[in-house]
């Protein structure tokens, strides 16, 4: 037997009525926001992701699946989205229908991380990525999206956290003082740590190491560098965000495992999650599209790890299931008199199902209550002969005699009734 691949999974159907409901509560969101779907690529030139996510990051240096194409090219399967959205954007030119974009994702990305619960190799993001505009405001929208869809879905113990990197400047001046710091610490900072401590020393500030986490409490606060620009910013994103009721609270060392941000970032943790308890997060990254070639554009953006939602998602949000039809036909003119019914309920967007293995009433009716099959339709040559069908509700065992040339439409009627 060949077996799947180590921390990716299958969505078996059982599974099913939670990821549509999160995917239908990301679509109809989106759009109430004014978000338009892309559809990228799973996989890029591996370029894309060294030069926009960064190559110092944990990402590019152990995570990513790359592989050379036939012709030497490096490729990589999609660790996220938001560089494949960028890339879409200035290669299709999408800024000259509008000036401002919202694009929203639903898809599969790829990280070779150590598998274990809430994380996986292959997982699922729903992501907004709001391209054209430097205000506040969209800082607000989009965090304000990212809220509304958790509370849309009921999820339990959120708490939304944010911080500001600022500009380029700012983190220049905050860089200088946090080495200093971080070379009084060196001895006891993890071998990653003191390796990037030149390259890359913010991201010690969130090191998942318990000797780092220490050392590193009286750390200094990038927001006590930022520039009274980025100040200004900063605080009407927070004061927005108090209009709009979306709780948060201050996290001085959010700074995200991605190079690309700047000013705002978040993140959004959930206390149901074991250990990979982050849920969604993301920011600003006004010097991506620079990077990647584009004219300078400003933009903000989130993605949520779906897979995180569903482990999350309360049972008590998933729809009663819609009632069916199973179509009991035997006998010679009972069962093309079945398949005819069951072909006319199946398009009237009916769901029907019948069990082509059985063929007497008993088998069909064990099919039935096998699959629990809310309604029976009963059919076989008598019913034939005297123009009728019996529609059978299994729960309460009532039975009720239907003209067997109007059946589908009484059957409607009767399962929208109930
Ligand atoms: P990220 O923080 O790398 O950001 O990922 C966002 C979310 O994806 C995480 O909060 C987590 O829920 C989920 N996630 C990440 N890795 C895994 C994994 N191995 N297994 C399961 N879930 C995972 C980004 O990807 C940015 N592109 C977000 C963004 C969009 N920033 C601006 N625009």
């Amino acid at each position: 037997m060949i077996r799947g691949i180590k921390g990716i999974k299958d969505i078996t159907p059982d599974q099913m009525p939670k990821w549509s409901v999160v995917e239908r509560t990301a679509h109809a969101l989106a759009h109430a926001f004014g978000f338009q779907e892309i559809r990228i690529p799973v996989f890029e030139k591996t370029e894309l992701f060294v030069h926009s996510i960064g190559g110092n990051t944990d990402i590019v240096e152990k995570e990513m699946y790359t592989f050379p194409d036939k012709d030497g090219t490096s490729l990589t399967l999609r660790p996220e989205g938001t560089a494949g959205v960028v890339r879409a954007f200035i290669e299709r030119g999408l800024k000259t229908y509008q000036p401002s974009r919202k694009l929203y994702y639903i898809g599969p990305m790829f990280r070779h991380e150590r598998p274990q619960a809430g994380r996986l190799r292959q997982f699922h993001q729903f992501g907004v990525e709001f391209v054209g505009s430097s205000e506040a405001s969209a800082d607000v929208e989009v965090i304000t999206l990212l809220w509304r869809f958790f509370s849309a879905l009921e999820l339990p113990g959120l708490s939304l956290e944010l911080n500001s990197l600022g500009v380029l400047t700012d983190r220049q001046a905050y860089k200088k003082d946090l080495v200093s710091f971080l070379k009084t610490k060196s001895d006891r900072l993890c071998e990653n740590c003191r390796r990037r401590l030149e390259a890359n020393p913010l991201r010690a500030l969130d090191c998942k190491v318990p000797h780092c986490r220490e050392a590193m409490n009286d750390a200094p606060h990038l927001t006590d560098f930022l520039s009274p620009t980025s100040r200004d910013h900063f605080d009407r994103v927070l004061e927005g965000l108090q209009a709009l009721a979306v709780p948060y609270s201050m996290n001085p060392r959010l700074v995200r495992g991605l190079d690309y941000y700047s000013m705002t970032t978040f993140e959004v943790s959930c206390s149901a999650l074991g250990a990979q308890n982050a849920i969604g997060a993301g920011g600003r990254y006004n010097g991506l599209f620079e990077t990647l070639g584009g004219v300078p554009t400003p933009a903000v953006g989130f993605a949520i790890g779906l897979d995180r939602v569903i482990i999350a998602l309360p049972e008590a949000i998933l729809p009663t299931p819609t009632p069916w039809v199973f179509i009991a036909a035997f006998g010679e003119k009972g069962k093309p008199a079945g398949l005819s019914l069951l072909d006319s309920l199946r398009s009237m967007q009916v769901k029907a199902d019948t069990d082509y293995n059985a063929s007497t009433l008993k088998t069909l009716l064990r099919s039935a209550d096998r699959l629990e099959a809310p309604y029976v339709v009963i059919i076989g040559d008598d019913e034939v002969t005297n123009h009728q069908i019996i529609l059978r509700n299994m729960a309460t065992k009532e039975q009720e005699f239907h003209p067997l040339n109007t059946a589908s439409s009484a059957i409607l009627a009767h399962l929208h009734i109930r």
